[in-house]
């Protein structure tokens, strides 16, 4: 596991699959991701079985919180798309639990994977595309000291209109372990 104060990192369990199947079929939630249609339990399952196959390093991890004497899983963090000659990788977050947004979480668990992607896995460059009006996923990843590197516009089409998508990213350089 990678552990941080109050928050953990630790790999999925099939029995985690109908709790990702409730958070990722909250429209609240989904409207920051990618995903645009309800999903399934069986295609849940079916993803499941398929990240099994994935690079150990690729697959995501289940973000955890300390609730009194109990861990409690409040959603999925992961790095993909790592490539090895640049040393570099993509991240993705998201808490499925909203009633606990805006309390530090996403940035603590953020701040937890780079320090693995720096540390463990030893990239030298992390990046992540985000939509320009999700504010305060912006705003967690420029405390964890992301960077604005671009903004592809009108690339999205959600609820109704486009929108922008912004690329942030951060190099082990500009990283302060101080913050983890
Ligand atoms: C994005 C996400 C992971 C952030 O996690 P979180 O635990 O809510 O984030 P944090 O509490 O660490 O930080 C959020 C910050 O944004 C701020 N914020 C929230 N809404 C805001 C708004 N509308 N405008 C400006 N800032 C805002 C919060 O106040 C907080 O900043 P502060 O600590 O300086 O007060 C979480 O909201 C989430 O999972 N959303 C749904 C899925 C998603 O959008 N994933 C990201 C895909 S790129």
């Amino acid at each position: 596991m990678i552990i941080g104060e109050g928050v953990r990192l630790r790999s999925p369990e099939r029995t985690d699959i109908p709790k990702f199947v409730e958070w990722l079929n909250d429209p609240d939630v989904r409207t920051g991701l990618l995903l645009y249609l309800p999903l399934s339990l069986d295609a849940e399952q079916k993803w499941f079985d398929n990240m099994l196959t994935m690079p150990a390093e690729e697959q995501p991890l289940v973000i955890e919180i300390q609730d009194q004497d109990e861990w409690k899983m409040i959603g999925n963090i992961g790095l993909h798309k790592i490539d090895q000659r640049c040393r570099s990788a993509e991240v993705g977050i998201f808490i499925g639990e909203k009633s606990l947004w805006n309390q530090g979480y996403g940035t603590k668990a953020m701040q937890l994977i780079l320090k693995h992607g720096f540390e463990t896995l030893n990239l030298n460059r992390i990046m992540l595309d985000v939509f320009a009006d999700n504010l305060g996923a912006i705003r967690a990843y420029e405390k964890c000291g992301f960077v604005h590197e671009g903004r592809k516009r009108e690339a999205a089409y959600k609820n109704g209109i486009y929108v922008d998508i912004l690329i942030m990213g951060i190099l082990r350089s500009e990283w302060k372990i101080e913050d983890v």
